[in-house]
């Protein structure tokens, strides 16, 4: 696991997460979910059963909830911590629908599932074969065609603009009200981490792992979200 994972597994800064996660780093954040809930209702079912990779915190799972009253949720996420804070967010919401495992995608049952989300998680799995791996078990739990939302936090790390970018992102949190210090803490978190990639990287792994009709829905400042077809 990175240092930012280790995070994860911090129940203080757990404690932090709906206030200092990203609502308060990834701009748009609610926009992002209405957006997400739109796309995924544009080929989902009715009563469909949605795979939730990266489910800690909760939040998507209880915004997707909200909107659609027979969709049903399994999430997993290899931090408990992280699963204890998205059953008390969401579970009021989602109830019986939500299933929660603790582990990676390959943890998850095989499905078919009819859509699936990986939302700011991909950044966190280092780019050693294990981010397409995690897409390739996303895709093959899907029924063919079903829609894959990736959203992720991508950097050029060569780039002669990638101070100036960090800067952004800390300025981003410091304008949402996140103290100083904890702000301090994540730019360094993401200056020293391998995994978060550029965003045409993610576009060659979706490839890679044989997602079709790829397309760009969501761009602010550093983060992308992507809709896709398994
Ligand atoms: C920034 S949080 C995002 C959580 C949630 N998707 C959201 O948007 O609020 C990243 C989550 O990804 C989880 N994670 C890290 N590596 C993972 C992996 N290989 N598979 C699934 N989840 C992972 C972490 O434990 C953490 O809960």
């Amino acid at each position: 696991m990175t240092d930012m994972n280790a995070h994860f597994a911090d129940p203080d800064r757990v404690r932090q997460y709906l206030e200092n996660g990203p609502p308060a780093f990834t701009p748009g954040h609610a926009g992002l979910m209405q957006m997400i809930g739109v796309l995924l209702g544009e080929t989902m079912p009715q009563d469909g059963t949605l795979l939730v990779i990266g489910a800690g915190g909760g939040l998507e799972t209880r915004y997707l909830a909200g909107i659609e009253p027979q969709w049903r949720f399994v999430g997993v996420d290899p931090a408990a911590a992280m699963l204890d804070l998205a059953r008390a967010t969401a579970g009021d919401v989602a109830g019986e629908r939500l299933r929660l495992i603790e582990g990676t995608v390959a943890d998850a049952p095989d499905g078919p599932f009819d859509a699936a989300t990986c939302i700011l998680v991909l950044g966190l799995v280092p780019d050693n074969g294990a981010k397409l791996e995690l897409l390739c078990q996303a895709r093959q739990r899907l029924r063919p065609g079903a829609p894959f939302v990736l959203v992720d936090q991508c950097l050029d790390r060569n780039a002669a603009d990638f101070t100036k970018r960090l800067d952004r992102y800390a300025a981003y949190a410091r304008r949402s009200g996140v103290d100083d210090d904890v702000v301090a803490g994540a730019r360094a978190g993401v200056a020293a981490m391998e995994s978060v990639v550029p965003a045409q990287r993610n576009e060659q792994l979706l490839a890679e792992a044989g997602f079709d009709g790829t397309e760009l829905f969501y761009l602010a400042m550093g983060w992308r979200g992507w809709l896709s077809y398994a």
